[in-house]
């Protein structure tokens, strides 16, 4: 199959990159951040989550940082909601898009949400009702959709059937989370063909963490198979505060890299991007996991 000859970016930064920091980030930061990438050509920021700052004190500034952000028409800035609760925060800071995030493994569900896989599902279908009534799109994710931190590998058809849970209860996509970056290209492919049999591929996105240094390698993969959805970090922040070890999401900068010379439009300039890497990762005293972005920031000082 040829390659995709445009890929939607959902940038995960704001949120899966800065979820767990142990230092609260300023708002201040935050806003900016969102801002800056906005103006990178990034379409697609998932902004902050509206989950309960108990479990997650560093998105506690979740209604400031949704009514700070000065928005640009051309984006959208997605929020995740775990439950009604969540999801009524949510549209009150002036979300317009929201995620909502099950498990292919109940250990992780549980730890991650506090209630087994199908008491996840149970849940979500309120919020993904009274988005329908108010014409807010729920795009949904699976966690661990080939391995656990908990449980070790994941069956394919396990993921698969959450997948297919999510898209027939009406997310319009379904973002397939290796939490803990352990795929590789053969095992990707098994995932995306048992996803491909139950949601057509153009419904699907990846959400690849690079813990191994495999998720380039994945994407790839993926991009064969005709997957043209991806989401990736800012200089690869991040983690999940429920899977340690776990490293953050594939770098936005490298995957940038990677399409840019595979000629796969994005509309996201890449020496924006490297320049923001760096400032964020300056900002919150954090190295910065881009590759593609270190290198140019190099060229630039060289
Ligand atoms: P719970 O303790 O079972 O909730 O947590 P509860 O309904 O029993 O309520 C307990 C308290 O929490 C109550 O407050 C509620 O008001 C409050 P109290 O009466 O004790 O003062 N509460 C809330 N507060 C604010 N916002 C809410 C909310 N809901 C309840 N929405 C809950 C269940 C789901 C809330 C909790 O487990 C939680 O917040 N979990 C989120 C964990 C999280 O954010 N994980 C990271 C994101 S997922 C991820 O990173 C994976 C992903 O990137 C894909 C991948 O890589 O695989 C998406
Ligand atoms: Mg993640």
């Amino acid at each position: 199959m040829s390659l995709p000859a445009q890929v939607k970016i959902v940038e995960v930064g704001p949120r899966d990159g800065l979820q767990n920091e142990a230092q609260v980030v300023p708002t201040e930061i935050k806003i900016e951040l969102i801002e800056r990438l906005a103006e990178a050509g990034v379409r697609v920021i998932e902004a902050t989550s509206f989950v309960s700052s108990k479990w997650v004190p560093q998105m506690g500034d979740n209604a400031a940082v949704m009514q700070g952000i000065k928005r640009k028409a051309s984006t959208v800035y997605p929020v995740l909601t775990p439950n009604l609760q969540g999801f009524d925060a949510a549209i009150e800071a002036g979300a317009t898009e929201v995620a909502i995030f099950g498990a292919a493994s109940e250990s992780f569900s549980r730890k991650n949400i506090n209630c087994s896989i199908a008491e996840s599902l149970k849940r979500f279908e309120p919020i993904v009702s009274a988005a329908s009534a108010l014409e807010i799109p729920v795009r949904g994710y699976v966690s661990c959709v080939v391995g656990c931190p908990y449980e070790g590998a994941i069956a394919p058809a396990q993921a698969a059937g959450v997948a297919k849970t999510l898209f027939d209860m009406g997310c319009y996509e379904v973002s397939l989370g290796d939490t803990i970056g352990v795929g590789n290209p053969a095992s990707i492919q098994r995932l995306l063909e048992a996803c491909t049999r139950e949601i057509p591929i153009a419904k699907l996105a990846g959400h690849y963490h690079d813990t191994y240094g495999m998720a380039i390698a994945n994407i790839y993969a993926s991009l064969q198979m005709g997957m043209a959805v991806f989401d990736s970090s800012i200089a690869g922040l991040g983690g999940c505060p429920y899977a340690k070890g776990a490293s953050g999401n594939v770098a936005t900068e490298d995957v940038i890299y990677l399409l840019d010379g595979l000629g796969i439009e994005t509309g996201i300039n890449l020496a924006k991007l490297a320049v923001i890497g760096d400032w964020i990762t300056s900002a919150i005293n954090r190295p910065n996991g881009a590759k593609a972005g270190r290198a140019l920031c190099a060229k630039t000082v060289a």
